[in-house]
């Protein structure tokens, strides 16, 4: 065995889950956040988690509206995935700017991309210092899906974004 950086065991974890974590601006607008360290957590009660850098725009933003919608994006979204990965909601409207369309879920002040698999909406019960990041504990309250729809993931740790391959 050779010892490695987990930055670099996330390669040969490769496909990696791959989410936008929708998150609602001052200004109304939906931010969008490509984050792959989200994961299940509990069924009875249904929760689930991400962990974000501390300076993301989204963690400022779901710490203070205490909601969030986290998605799984399409494949029609692949290239719009490393666009919203590479930038931040700070200094500008993500959807607007990289041509994602978004739709309204019922009951919903965050709108999510129309291609997506999965729109988990939840609130935000405590976030945890985790170093670099906090970790966001999220109860759901709605899932919904789009089984048309094909779900990305991230490949060569974080590279290159595509879909599963079936095995
Ligand atoms: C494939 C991929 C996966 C990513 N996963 C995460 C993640 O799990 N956590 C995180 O904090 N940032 C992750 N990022 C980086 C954020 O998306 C990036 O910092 C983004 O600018 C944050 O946007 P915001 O400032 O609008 O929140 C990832 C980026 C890419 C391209």
């Amino acid at each position: 065995m050779q010892t490695l950086s987990l930055i670099e065991a996330a390669a040969l974890t490769s496909p990696n889950p791959l989410s936008l974590v929708c998150s609602r601006t001052p200004a109304g607008i939906t931010n969008l956040a490509t984050v792959s360290w989200w994961t299940y957590l509990s069924l009875a009660p249904e929760i689930i988690g991400f962990a974000m850098m501390k300076t993301s725009y989204t963690g400022e933003m779901v710490r203070a509206s205490r909601e969030v919608v986290l998605t799984i994006p399409g494949t029609p979204l692949a290239k719009q995935v490393m666009q919203c990965g590479t930038s931040t909601g700070r200094t500008r409207d993500k959807a607007r700017d990289f041509g994602i369309d978004l739709t309204d879920l019922p009951d919903c002040a965050i709108q999510i991309p129309v291609h997506s698999v999965l729109a988990i909406q939840a609130s935000l019960r405590e976030f945890v210092d985790v170093g670099d990041h906090y970790f966001y504990i999220c109860p759901v309250q709605k899932v919904y899906a789009n089984p048309a729809e094909t779900p990305l993931f991230a490949w060569k740790g974080y590279a290159k974004i595509a879909a599963a391959q079936l095995a």
